[in-house]
């Protein structure tokens, strides 16, 4: 991914030219580098197991895909969280000093309950569930994750939404001393790292709030100890280790169209027809993958969700609301 917004061009080439080395080797060799080494896993990683509903073929549409799970090990050390480096590995090895205990939401905006809450709190009374969903990288790479998480209709429906509810926005923690990544000359983000919504895309039953994968809580590096995952569209829509919820009536703006908005798109929606202005999104690598074993498959519209999310985007161009 690259950023832009508000540089003085004789800063630009640099990181660019550095950011675009990345995409191209990130495709082989950083792969097989970052994911060589001793294993990791969730019992080692001293992870605590949740109490959760297996995810079957029996499960609504959607919900699961026999397609095989991304190994736990490739999961939880092939990161994009920026807040804790740019190398794909920074996040495995500096996300340990994220503290997620004690934790709280905010809840704002067009509810009937705002307010600040706990997250063990929130949690208390949810039924967890298991998602096996894809997840598919706007940079072309692609896992299989269980997911362990409630809808977030769920959360948002307790609060009360206003009829003036239009859109959701979602924030990450702000906190340079836990999170390098806040504080490097290297980053042009302008954090905290913001994500949004439209109300229909927040309360469809494929959007969760994850707390944990592969029967676990969830790896700091992974978004602990609550993120997003809205599987039809590019990962980086699905927003780690949020602190702030917030309803409101106009859209919200997000991260990474607003470092690049000619290159990320609000919507983000996976699509094989509407290419990244520097690379085809037809197909994708899917993790594990290595230089002798790419594993390229072909890429779905909407993530091969499209049965399911289709109808929201009925009317409206995909290759202009990208
Ligand atoms: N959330 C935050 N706060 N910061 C990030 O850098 N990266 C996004 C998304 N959520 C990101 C984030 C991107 S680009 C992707 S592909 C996914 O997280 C990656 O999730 P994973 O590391 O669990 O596979």
């Amino acid at each position: 991914m690259a950023f832009k917004s508000g540089i003085p061009p004789s800063e630009i080439t640099p990181e660019s030219v550095y950011l675009k080395r990345r995409d191209f080797m990130k495709g082989s060799v950083l792969a097989t580098a970052a994911l060589a080494g001793v294993p990791l896993h969730a019992a080692a990683m001293d992870l605590k197991p949740l109490d959760y509903r297996k995810a079957s073929t029996s499960s609504p549409a959607g919900y699961f895909t026999d397609e095989s799970q991304t190994p736990f090990d490739d999961i939880a050390r092939y990161n994009n969280f920026y807040e804790f480096g740019l190398d794909k590995r920074d996040p495995a090895k500096y996300a340990d000093r994220l503290q997620t205990r004690p934790w709280t939401v905010a809840i704002e905006g067009e509810v009937d309950r705002p307010g600040t809450y706990d997250l063990d709190e929130l949690l208390k009374g949810v039924t967890l569930e298991e998602r096996v969903y894809r997840l598919r990288c706007v940079e072309a790479w692609s896992m299989v994750v269980p997911w362990v998480g409630f809808p977030l209709s769920a959360l948002l429906s307790r609060f009360g939404p206003t009829s003036r509810a239009k859109y959701v926005a979602f924030e990450t923690l702000y906190a340079p001393e836990q999170m390098p990544g806040q504080k490097s000359l290297f980053s042009t983000i302008a954090w905290p790292y913001v994500e949004g919504l439209r109300m229909d895309e927040a309360m469809h039953p494929l959007t969760i709030l994850a707390v944990g994968l592969y029967g676990r809580v969830l790896p700091n590096q992974n978004g602990a100890p609550l993120r997003l995952v809205v599987p039809w569209k590019y990962g980086f829509k699905s927003i780690k280790s949020i602190v702030k919820i917030r309803l409101q009536e106009t859209q919200p703006p997000t991260t990474w169209s607003q470092s690049a908005p000619e290159e990320y798109g609000f919507y983000a929606n996976v699509n094989p027809f509407v290419d990244h202005p520097r690379w085809s999104q037809r197909y994708e690598r899917r993790l594990p993958s290595s230089l002798l074993g790419v594993n390229r498959i072909p890429t779905q519209l909407f993530n091969g969700y499209a049965d399911q999310v289709a109808p929201l985007y009925r009317d409206m161009d995909l290759s202009r609301f990208y």
